[in-house]
């Protein structure tokens, strides 16, 4: 295969989808556009403006007028970039417990998904990219020229994504975050739009043995001539 020009990658939660799309794109001097972050900042915004989130309508008013300004990383502070909404950085307030909990309710709303896919859809299509989701080969960009489908064992998971929490020097609980994991999973794999799951044509990459270097690696394989 040719050097790819969109590179879908997808897979459940904290299975490293963007630490290894970030590397993979300063490698090849691509855009690197995590798609989880515009889920995460209409649940913030949803989480402060309504009061029920079960209010469909209300939460894709709010998505279909959100503008999310995502930009280089303005500070050291461990981020790989910027997140804006309204005038303020919403980079770390998207990673709250809560927006967890909420997440997935918020991004099963298909007037929701309908809002974001064109946006990415059109960020897309205009330069050398590596997009993170989970519906990025499937639905987004379908025409993607790779798509991996990136993999690990729950409990694997909830590992390093508690260990990324206390390298923030933030608290985490192992056993909290392996089950809101599950419950996120869970959601986004049997909702009616856009669900969680490899396209026909995604390569599959388990990583429960691999360190981020490896999958890099393995991804760059695929495309070596
Ligand atoms: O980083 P982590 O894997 O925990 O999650 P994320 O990629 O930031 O995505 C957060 C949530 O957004 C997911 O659990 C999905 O509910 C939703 N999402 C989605 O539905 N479609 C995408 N393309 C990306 C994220």
């Amino acid at each position: 295969m040719k050097q790819p020009n969109l590179i879908a990658i997808d897979g459940p939660a904290a299975s490293g989808k963007s630490t290894v799309a970030e590397i993979l794109a300063n490698e090849l001097n691509y855009m690197f556009f995590d798609t989880g972050v515009m889920y995460r900042a209409v649940t913030l915004i949803a989480l402060n403006q309504i009061s029920d989130l079960d209010m469909e309508h209300e939460v894709v008013a709010i998505a279909d007028s959100i503008e999310i300004d995502v930009r280089k990383p303005s500070k050291g502070d461990g981020r790989k970039y910027d997140v804006w909404v309204n005038g303020k950085d919403i980079t770390w307030e998207i990673r709250q417990p809560a927006v967890d909990a909420n997440v997935s309710k918020v991004s099963a709303y298909a007037g929701v998904r309908t809002a974001m896919t064109s946006q990415q859809r059109r960020i897309g299509m205009k330069s050398n990219v590596v997009m993170v989701g989970r519906d990025i080969g499937t639905v987004v960009l379908p025409e993607a020229d790779l798509k991996v489908y990136l993999d690990a064992s729950a409990e694997e998971r909830a590992k390093r994504r508690h260990a990324e929490i206390i390298s923030r020097g933030d608290e985490a609980d192992y056993e909290k975050i392996l089950e809101s994991m599950i419950r996120r999973d869970k959601i986004d794999s049997t909702r009616a739009v856009a669900p969680l799951k490899p396209a026909d044509d995604a390569v599959i990459i388990h990583s429960d043995h691999l360190c981020v270097a490896e999958v890099v690696h393995k991804i760059k394989d695929l495309f070596a001539t």
